[in-house]
C-alpha cells in the first residue's frame, strides 16, 4: 500500500497473532508499512500476515518467543533480510494465558515461576526487541511499548503483571533518553480493558460490569482505538512525543472512585 502515513516504512509488531497486536499490525500495514508479524504461535502470526496480504499490504510472519534472545535476534534478522530495515517497533506481547496471568494471584502464595515468566515475556521481551531493533533503524524510528493501566493502580491480583507494566513506563523513558539523539523515539500506551480474547478469558461477567461502571465515557476501548493511537505514535505526526505513556481508558483513571460509586448509587433502583 502506498500513500499512507507509514508509506515506505517497515514495522515489527509482537504479540501480533491476536487481539491488540493483530489490529495494530493490520493498521500499520493500512498506513503503508510493510509489517513483521511476530508471535510465539506461528500459525496465529501467519493468519494475521495473510490478512494483511489480502488487504494488499506486505507482511512477514515471524514465529518467535520474545523472551528468548536467539529467537528475537533471528526474527529481527529475518525481517531485515526481507525488507532491509526497521522503522517502527511495537512491543506488545505479554504472557496472558492461564498458566501465568491466570495464576498471578496473592503474593503470599505466588509461585515464583509465575513472577519470573511474567517478567521474562512482558519486560525482558521488550528489552530484547529494543536491543535488536535499534541497531537496524538506520534513520531513527518509533518504538511503542504496550503497558497497561495496571501500571498505575493497585488490584487484588496480578501484582506481577502490574509490576511488569509499570517497569515498561520507566523503560520507555530510558530508551527515549538513550536513543533520542539518533532520532529514535520511545513511548508507551496504557490501555484499560480492551475486549480481546485474553480479556474475555480473564474476567467474569461481574468484573466486566464493574469495569464498565468505572468508566466516565459510556464506551470501552476496542482494539481499533489502540491501533489508532499506536499508528499516531508510529508516524511523524507525533515526531515531538517521546518518553511518554499515554493512557487510553475512556476516563477510568481520570476521576476519584467516589464519582463512579455515587453515579452507581443514583442509577440503582430504590
Ligand atoms: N486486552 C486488554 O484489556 C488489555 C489491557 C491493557 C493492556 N493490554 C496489553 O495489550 C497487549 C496485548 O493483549 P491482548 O489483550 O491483545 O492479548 P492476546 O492474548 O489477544 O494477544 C497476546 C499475543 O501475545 C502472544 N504471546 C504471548 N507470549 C508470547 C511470547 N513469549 N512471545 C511472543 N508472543 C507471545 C500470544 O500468542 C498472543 O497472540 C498485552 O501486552 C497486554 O498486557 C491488554
Amino acid at each position: 500500500m502506498t500513500g499512507g502515513r507509514l508509506s515506505g516504512r517497515v514495522a515489527l509488531v509482537t504479540g501480533a497473532g491476536s487481539g491488540i497486536g493483530a489490529a495494530c499490525a493490520l493498521r500499520l500495514a493500512a498506513e503503508g508499512a510493510r509489517v513483521g508479524v511476530l508471535d510465539v504461535r506461528g500459525e496465529a502470526a501467519e493468519e494475521t500476515a495473510a490478512a494483511v496480504r489480502e488487504r494488499g499490504g506486505g507482511a512477514l510472519a515471524l514465529e518467535c518467543d520474545v523472551s528468548a534472545e536467539k529467537q528475537v535476534a533471528a526474527a529481527v534478522g529475518a525481517l531485515v533480510a526481507a525488507y532491509g530495515r526497521v522503522d517502527v517497533l511495537h512491543s506488545n506481547a505479554a504472557a496472558l494465558g492461564p498458566a501465568v496471568y491466570g495464576r498471578d494471584h496473592g503474593i503470599e502464595d505466588l509461585d515464583v515461576a509465575v513472577w519470573d515468566r511474567t517478567m521474562e515475556v512482558n519486560l525482558r521481551g521488550a528489552m530484547l526487541l529494543v536491543k535488536h531493533a535499534v541497531p537496524v533503524m538506520p534513520d531513527g524510528g518509533s518504538i511503542v511499548l504496550t503497558s497497561s493501566v495496571s501500571a498505575f493502580v493497585g488490584d487484588g491480583a496480578h501484582a506481577a503483571y502490574g509490576a511488569s507494566k509499570a517497569a515498561l513506563v520507566g523503560f520507555a523513558r530510558h530508551v527515549a533518553t538513550m536513543y533520542g539523539a539518533r532520532g529514535v523515539r520511545c513511548n508507551a500506551v496504557a490501555p484499560a480493558l480492551v475486549l480481546t480474547p485474553a480479556a474475555e478469558r480473564a474476567l467474569s461477567p461481574a468484573q466486566l460490569a464493574d469495569k464498565a461502571a468505572e468508566r466516565l465515557l459510556p464506551w470501552p476501548c476496542d482494539v481499533d482505538d489502540v491501533a489508532n493511537l499506536v499508528a499516531f505514535l508510529a508516524c511523524d505526526e507525533s515526531r515531538c512525543l517521546t518518553g511518554q505513556t499515554l493512557i487510553l481508558d475512556s476516563g477510568t483513571l481520570a476521576h476519584r472512585p467516589q464519582h463512579a460509586i455515587q453515579r452507581r448509587r443514583e442509577q440503582r433502583p430504590r
